[in-house]
Order: C-alpha cells, then sequence, then structure tokens
C-alpha cells in the first residue's frame, strides 16, 4: 500500500488551507505531520480519509484515485482509519459493542466473530477487562485506546491519528503512545498529527513540518529536529520550546 498526494488543495471560504501539497507515503512508514495550530494538519488528515472533499489535485492509493468526485467513499474508508483527539466513541455503547459495531454492521461478520476480534485487540492492548463498560466508566487514556482499537478492529491499512493526546490529563498520555509504539513496526502505514514532539522525534520514519499549506521542510527526525534548514521550521520549533 502507497500513498500519494498529488498538488491537493483545500480552502474554506477565502481561508485556503492546502495549497498544492505533494506527498508519498511508502507502505508500514510512520510520518508525522507537525506546524503552528491552524497550519491544515487536521484537513490533510480528514481529505486523506474522504472526510472533506478536496478541491484540487489527487489522492492516491496504490495507484487509485480515491478522491474522483462520486466515488463511494465507505470502501475507502474501511481501507484507512482515522482516530481524533475527542475520542468519539458511543457514549450509550459498551466497549465491545463501540468495537464490533463497524464489523457486524459494515464488515458483515457474525456477532460471534466481532466479539472475538474485540476480545483478541482489547487483550493486546490490556482493556479486556473493560470490555462490559461505558465510555464514561473509563478514563480518558482508556477511552482514546479503545478508539484506538476500534479502528484497528477494521484492519485497515492506513491510520490515522489526530492529535490524539491533546485531550488527555498528562499522566494518561503515556498509555496512549504506548498502544503508539506498539503499533509501529506491525506493517500498517500511520500519518500522525501531533504536538508531541518528543514522540515524533522518537516514533517517526519521517516528520513533516506543515505551513503556508504545504510541507514546507519534511526529513529524518533527527535532522528535522536536530537541524533544520527551512527558517519557518526552526521558527516553530523555537516556540513549541524544541530548541
Ligand atoms: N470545516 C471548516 N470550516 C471552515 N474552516 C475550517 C474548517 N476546518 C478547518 N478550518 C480552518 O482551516 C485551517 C486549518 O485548520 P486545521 O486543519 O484544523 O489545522 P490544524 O489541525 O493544523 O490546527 C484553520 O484556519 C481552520 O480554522
Ligand atoms: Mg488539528
Amino acid at each position: 500500500m502507497k500513498l500519494e498526494l498529488r498538488q491537493v488543495s483545500k480552502s474554506f471560504g477565502s481561508r485556503t488551507v492546502l495549497s498544492g501539497l505533494d506527498l508519498q507515503v511508502q507502505a508500514g512508514e510512520v510520518v508525522s505531520f507537525i506546524g503552528s495550530s491552524g497550519s491544515g494538519k487536521t484537513t490533510l488528515l480528514r481529505c486523506v480519509n474522504l472526510l472533506e472533499p478536496i478541491d484540487d489535485g489527487a489522492i492516491l492509493l496504490d495507484g487509485e484515485e480515491i478522491s474522483q468526485i462520486g466515488l463511494d467513499p465507505n470502501p475507502i474508508r474501511r481501507r484507512i482509519g482515522i482516530v481524533f483527539q475527542s475520542f468519539n466513541l458511543f457514549p450509550h455503547m459498551s466497549v465491545q459493542r463501540n468495537i464490533t459495531l463497524a464489523l457486524t454492521q459494515v464488515l458483515g461478520k457474525s456477532p460471534e466473530e466481532a466479539n472475538d476480534s474485540a476480545k483478541t485487540l482489547l487483550a493486546r492492548f490490556g482493556l479486556v477487562e473493560k470490555i462490559d463498560s461505558y465510555p464514561d466508566q473509563l478514563s480518558g487514556g482508556q477511552q482514546q485506546r479503545v478508539a484506538i482499537v476500534r479502528a484497528l478492529a477494521m484492519n485497515p491499512e492506513v491510520l490515522l491519528l489526530d492529535e490524539i493526546t491533546s485531550a488527555l490529563d498528562p499522566e494518561l498520555v503515556g498509555e496512549v503512545l504506548d498502544v503508539v509504539r506498539e503499533l509501529k513496526g506491525s506493517g500498517i502505514t500511520m500519518l500522525i498529527a501531533t504536538h508531541e514532539m518528543n514522540f515524533a522525534q522518537e516514533i517517526s520514519d519521517r516528520v513533516c513540518f506543515l505551513d503556508g499549506g504545504r510541507i514546507a521542510e519534511q526529513g529524518q527526525p533527527k535532522q528535522i529536529f536536530a537541524s533544520p534548514t527551512d527558517d519557518r521550521t526552526k521558527q516553530f520549533l523555537r516556540r513549541v520550546n524544541f530548541k
């Protein structure tokens, strides 16, 4: 699986957010997106998941243009999972049901098969004892881990993670980042929008700095964080006290 963005542009009214953005992501690669608030990280991920239509350019998955107007987005969204800052679990459903809902209703799995998948994944991430709990009985960290499990249960090829620790108390950030660490190397491709610079440095194969609707600078984490070349990257890293 290879993901490619070609000259992708996206505006909201008169506000241009993505402006001829190019990106290629290889199968299994972990790419982080950093940049100021409003630089378009969320919009980029939402466009890849077809939650936002793009205005111009193309998004390709394994060479197939998924951004074509009129294409049914649902089969593509099954291949590309997304996890949001705000978890978005269904509050009136148990952890188990949150995970199995799409498995039974979208993938057509039997309830037994779906429950088995949910249990296996919850066990993998240390959550199996929460299987019958409801979201409001869980900590934010546990809720976010369940949200990641829910996305993973669909067996996506690509996982998009949008500031998944931003809504959490500091002491709960670690357990969520541990899940991502565990996933790295499992073969899944990950695109991660984050303001956790230390985490981006540790987890990423490549870091992209977004500015002005494009990737202003990209490279291996060591290069981006230790010796950025673009003035805007330097300024940003200074502003977030990373340099
Ligand atoms: N649905 C929307 N309608 C109007 N403006 C939006 C919408 N979504 C995002 N924007 C604007 O697009 C810009 C980029 O936002 P976003 O992609 O959320 O950036 P980031 O995730 O990097 O903070 C911001 O100026 C934001 O206000
Ligand atoms: Mg955002």
